[in-house]
């Protein structure tokens, strides 16, 4: 739990009794004034969409929104981007050190040997129309997952914690791979253990019985390297999610599930697939002014994707790795003179240098070239959040088992009740 500093803040409300709320100290960033004990004395604190709100403390992730930083586990995101791999960063994320030679290993042992799903899994998907949006499949073979692994239920047992863990970080992008093969009626491709993670992945997305499949070796690079920078980001809507459904004693797969619900909102993970919706609603260059004074327009809720974040007041640092990933992948595909490319290019140009942009600190997030990557590897739009999904799922599984390892309480906020005072029922031959 947060521990009290030298700090303290006074309250005084209308002239009342000053109230000393105790304040903690962070390890970076802002301090924490704890305003529990304002509800004995009659108030709540009101922040809707906790846009100043800390819901817990944790030592996972730091992010600086003002200066654009990004620390897993005090690591900078730049430098995991360029010397790290998906794997070893959530085995960091999982246990706050990175390992050592033997210990990725064993690491990555674990996770190859968990790869497969029950098989009995695979007969859930047929409950799905092909043209199920792959997102409410994910949500309900993840949810359905606590159906399967009742030996690693109980939240209190460490090595059960740990089980889950390893159990998700490995069958995820199985089950996102089996989302893509239903959509396109294609046969389930098992995980082999003689790739990593990413060419694993992508393997089960693209071989088919009929013939050898060979990885592109930068396309697979490409691909961990996305999933490596979508692993943590704090407290965001769908890690807060998972906390909070966690926070009830639900089983793990539950609380993911509900943190994939989240995630598929179009103002989080759901914005990339969102970038792409929009870059084709543009549609060319030429029509870019005429959106972005639509995005400036008050009254229209046009928004331009990919572009702000609730933390982040400048680059977002894992929008910079992903462009340079972005120019890697399609000179490799040898299709530079992307349009769609060229178009999120200009689009990004003109909107940095626009003042109503400007004004706002409305950069770049990590959705804004996620997408235009994803594309060019061949994965369907609709499958992006999905993507987003199978990186994220080390980050939010860090934070459950970061939560119940702690000490927690269940997660309950209030309210500024704006109804109706008591009023007397009145029976239905008696109303106006
Ligand atoms: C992710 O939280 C995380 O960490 C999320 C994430 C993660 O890794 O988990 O980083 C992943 O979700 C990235 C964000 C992806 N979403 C989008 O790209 C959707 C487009 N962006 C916006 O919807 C918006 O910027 C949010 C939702 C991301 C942030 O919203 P906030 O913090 O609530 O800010 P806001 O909506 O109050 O915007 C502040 C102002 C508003 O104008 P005013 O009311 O002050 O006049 O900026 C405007 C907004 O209208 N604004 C935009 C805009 N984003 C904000 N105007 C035009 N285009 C935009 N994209």
């Amino acid at each position: 739990m947060a521990n009290q500093g030298t700090k303290s803040a006074t309250l005084q409300i209308d002239g009342g009794e000053p109230i000393d709320l105790p304040v903690y100290e962070a390890a970076e960033g802002p301090d924490v004034i704890d305003v529990g004990k304002l509800t004995s004395q009659g108030y709540f604190t009101y922040d809707p969409g906790f846009v100043s709100t800390a819901s817990c403390d944790s030592a996972i992730t730091f992010i600086d929104g003002d200066k654009g930083i990004l620390l897993h586990r005090g690591y900078p995101i730049e430098q995991l981007a360029a010397s790290s791999d998906h794997l070893e960063l959530c085995y960091l994320l999982l246990n706050g050190e990175l390992p050592n030679s033997s210990e990725k290993a064993e690491f990555v042992s674990t996770i190859k040997n968990h790869t497969m799903v029950h098989e009995s899994l695979r007969q859930f998907f047929q409950g799905f129309r092909p043209d199920a949006h792959p997102m409410a499949v994910m949500c309900g073979v993840v949810g359905a997952l606590s159906a399967f692994y009742h030996d690693s239920l109980d939240i209190d047992d460490e090595v059960h914690r740990k089980v889950t863990a390893h159990r998700l970080i490995a069958k995820i992008p199985t089950i996102a791979a089996m989302c893509y093969k239903h959509s396109q009626g294609q046969p389930f491709i098992y995980p082999r253990n003689d790739l990593s993670y990413a060419e694993n992945f992508l393997h089960m997305m693209f071989a088919t019985p009929c013939e050898d499949y060979e990885v592109n070796p930068t396309i697979a690079k490409a691909m961990d390297k996305i999933f490596l920078l979508h692993a943590d980001h704090e407290q965001n809507a769908s890690t807060s999610t998972v906390r909070l459904a966690g926070s009830t004693g639900a089983n793990p797969f539950a609380s993911v599930a509900a943190g994939i619900a989240a995630l598929w909102g179009p103002s989080h993970g759901g914005a990339n697939e969102a970038v792409l919706n929009m870059l084709d609603e543009i549609g060319s260059v030429d029509n870019i002014d005429k959106y972005i004074a639509k995005a400036k327009d008050k009254d229209d809720p046009f928004r331009i994707m990919g572009f702000g974040h609730r933390v982040y007041k400048n680059y977002d640092p894992r929008a910079k790795v992903l462009q340079e990933t972005c120019r890697e992948v399609l000179a490799e595909l040898g299709v530079e003179d992307n349009p769609t490319l060229q178009m999120a290019q200009r689009l990004e140009q003109i909107a940095l240098e626009d003042e109503y942009f400007v004004e706002k600190r409305l950069y770049p997030n990590v959705d804004f070239y996620s997408g235009i990557i994803l594309k060019a590897i061949g994965i369907p739009v609709e499958l992006f959040t999905v993507i987003f999904a199978t990186g994220r799922t080390p980050g939010w599984i860090a934070h459950w088992c970061e939560m119940i390892s702690g000490g927690y309480k269940i997660g309950r906020p209030r309210q500024l009740y704006k109804g109706y005072n008591k009023r007397d029922f009145v029976a239905v031959d008696e109303r106006g």
